[in-house]
């Protein structure tokens, strides 16, 4: 019943989305409108399970927003236009927003945008109106509530009305101040609005650590940032790292003979200078919409190369007297806009899946989706991690399904669209035998992968072979997974060791391969011998033990076989190393084919030892971040960023205010020009930066 009733909705939504006509519509259409929104509300807010894009619906709502224009004496008060969308989770305290937290309009493109300003002018009477302009943030959004100073309540959206009170999750996240000097401004009560993230690099760590457990990855950091929110354990909210953003003061008490707030701009300057993480240094001020629309695009153009998730620009008309005249409809602001960047979102079938192989057995589900383009790249293939998460989804072959690419996070299926199926979906039938020597597979009960255990699987060699040479493994450039697979498919690379003993004489015979590219690939297979101790150790392939653990494991020796001496219980006294991680090390070196490859590689003249670094001469650069851009001239961008960790410092991914020292080379680009604005970053030269590691 359930289901014919959404089929219904359906077709009404597609019928409503054809048809953009206004005239003649009779009150019984109008209403049919109303309730396909409010079904679709009800599928984004309360199922969290939306059936259709932002912009469908953005576009339906305009429509009965126009219908309802044309036709006033239509209206009804339950119109979604006339409120804020209800839905609530009940697990936290429900609280009382002091101002219900309006949503956005939101426009797609620069004819929105001028039409906005057009409207802007009408209500205000003025020729030209001044606009703040700032990035919209891709995360949960909460609102805080400071009393004399201090914080005593954060709270998520909710339903805009009411909200989960989560005070005690919000004091985890450190870019929020527990209390704020509100009173040098004449501020006594004071609620605020603002969005929270989690930053790029901490999504890709906090996954990678759920890979190594052998855990399916989050989908995206809004969906991380948004259930961490909810998790009941402070202490894990404060290991995920979420970081927030503030960008709006929503209500205010003054004391008396205080100087009252007058802009937009000067509330986001006010909440940096309280230590607030507001948009103040990417804000910008912009008189007419033309430069408006000039500082979007820009934006846009950057968005990959910022820390964290944006989805749009946020206008907002920015002196508070004209904001007040124009006035809020239930469900937006009329002085504020957002323009939302081209989607990463699309739909596509689902025409087949393959298993790979990877490294260490683990049978890897690859979705064949009918070609599709996201966000500038076509998608063809998805992983779909495990069978579990198949099941759980309840994905099958033929499907249509939502596809989602998030920044540079790898593209991933939201879900099938169920309602429409037709019935000749089939399910998908995992397999039992390796699908490379077609092993009988294997599955532990802790975990969701099913595995091919035998070893000499031609699959795992040549996976262990890519990953043992790749960029952040050994990094021996001209030997990629295509060079890679062609040699092992000719028989010339079948094991580790051989790497190091090519027959160049037979590679000089292929098609490709002259004496120039053979030259650099001898030179970049002899230097990989020097790669520090903990590359080797990653690029050894031992299950769980990514980067991060193989850096804990070579700092914990002076030799790499000196690993065959720790227990389980000796491996757990090292910092982050669990039972997993501590089990899978002692298997790795307690079987005697490892042992012996591994002091192969020792006589051909790889680097076991863990060599103490030259750089560290009392020249620490703990607690400092660094960033490389541009071309370096004398190191090549993975040397310098070892350096930096090396000695204590860390690598962010993008310009923000938390950077202390962006390295330029040669053509440096945006990167470069946003950091000029901020000025505690300091500037530095790769010149500069050989100087301050070596001075020590
Ligand atoms: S202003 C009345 N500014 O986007 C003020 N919102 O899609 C309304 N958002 O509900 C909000 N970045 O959660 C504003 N710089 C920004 C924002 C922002 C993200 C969120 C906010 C809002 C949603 C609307």
């Amino acid at each position: 019943m359930a289901n014919d009733r959404t089929k219904e909705l359906q077709a009404k939504t597609t019928a409503f989305l054809k048809k953009i006509k206004t005239e003649n519509i009779s009150a019984k259409e109008i209403e049919d409108l109303r309730e396909v929104l409010r079904f679709h509300e009800h599928r984004y807010y309360i199922q969290n399970d939306p059936l259709v894009s932002d912009f469908e619906y953005d576009s339906l709502y305009k429509q009965l927003e126009a219908l309802e224009k044309e036709n006033p004496d239509l209206i009804v008060p339950n119109s979604p236009t006339q409120r804020v969308a209800k839905g609530l989770t009940k697990e936290f305290p429900t609280v009382q927003h002091l101002v219900p937290m309006l949503s956005l309009d939101n426009s797609y493109n620069s004819e929105d945008l001028i039409d906005f300003d057009r409207k802007a002018k009408e209500l205000t009477g003025l020729k030209e109106i001044e606009y703040c302009v700032e990035p919209k943030f891709d995360g949960a959004s909460i609102s805080l509530i400071y009393e004399d100073d201090h914080l005593v309540r954060g709270a998520t959206r909710g339903d805009g009305v009411q909200g989960d009170d989560i005070t005690p999750n919000i004091k985890q996240i450190r870019t929020i101040p527990l209390s704020a000097k509100f009173s040098d401004y004449g501020l006594q009560t004071v609620e605020i609005r603002g969005e929270v993230l989690i930053n790029k690099d901490n999504f890709k760590k906090f996954n990678e650590s759920l890979t190594e457990q052998g855990l399916a990855p989050l989908a995206n950091p809004r969906n991380a940032s948004a259930g961490t929110l909810r998790i009941k354990d402070p202490l894990e909210v404060r290991r995920r790292k979420l970081e927030a953003f503030v960008y709006h003061v929503s209500y205010y008490t003054l004391k008396k003979g205080a100087e009252d707030l007058h802009s937009h701009s000067q509330t986001l300057e006010m909440l940096w200078d309280l230590g607030f993480r507001s948009p103040d240094k990417e804000k910008k001020v912009l008189k007419g919409i033309e430069a408006v629309i000039d500082y979007c695009v820009e934006f846009e153009n950057q968005r990959d190369e910022l820390p964290y998730e944006i989805d749009g620009m946020v206008i907002k008309v920015n002196n508070f007297e004209l904001q007040d005249k124009m006035g809020m409809t239930s469900h937006h602001p009329r002085w504020a806009i957002a323009y939302k960047f081209k989607a990463r979102q699309a739909t596509s079938k689902l025409i087949g899946v393959e298993y790979q192989v990877g490294r260490t057995g683990n049978i890897g589900p690859v979705a064949k989706i009918e070609p599709v383009h996201i966000g500038g790249v076509t998608v063809r293939s998805i992983s779909l991690f495990n069978e579990d998460v198949i099941r759980e989804k309840d994905i099958r072959i033929g499907d249509t399904v939502l596809v989602e690419r998030a920044g540079d996070v790898i593209p991933y299926i939201v879900k099938p669209l169920t309602e429409l199926r037709n019935g000749d979906e089939k399910p998908i039938k995992f397999p039992r035998h390796c699908p490379s020597c077609g092993t009988e597979l294997f599955k532990s009960e802790d975990e969701a992968a099913w595995r091919c255990i035998n070893i000499n699987c031609p699959a795992q060699v040549l996976e262990r072979l890519i990953h043992f040479a790749s960029k952040d493994a050994m990094d021996i450039r001209g030997l990629g997974t295509a060079i890679i697979e062609k040699f092992y498919t000719l028989g010339l690379l079948t094991s580790l060791p051989q790497i190091y003993q090519l027959d160049y004489e037979a590679i000089g015979q292929l098609e490709g391969f002259g004496k120039k590219s053979i030259d650099n690939l001898k030179t970049a297979i002899e230097a990989s011998k020097k790669q520090p101790l903990h590359r080797l150790i990653f690029a050894l392939g031992i299950r769980y033990v990514g980067e991060t653990m193989a850096k804990t494991l070579a700092h914990a020796v002076d030799h790499l076989l000196d690993l065959q001496n720790f227990d389980e219980e000796a491996l757990q006294n090292l910092e982050d190393v669990g039972p997993k991680v501590a089990g899978s090390v002692v298997q790795f070196f307690s079987n005697r084919q490892n042992i012996e490859l591994i002091q192969a590689l020792e006589s051909i003249g790889l680097q076991l030892k863990n060599e103490k670094k030259d750089f560290t001469s009392g020249g620490s650069l703990e607690g400092q971040s660094f960033l490389f851009t541009g071309t370096l001239s004398k190191l090549k961008r993975s040397e310098a960023e070892e350096i930096v960790e090396q000695n204590g410092g860390t690598i962010l991914s993008g310009v923000s205010s938390k950077l202390n020292y962006l390295v330029v080379g040669e053509d440096a680009g945006s990167k470069l020009e946003k950091a000029k604005k901020i000025t505690t970053i300091k500037i530095i030269s790769e010149d500069q930066f050989i100087k301050m590691i070596n001075k020590g």
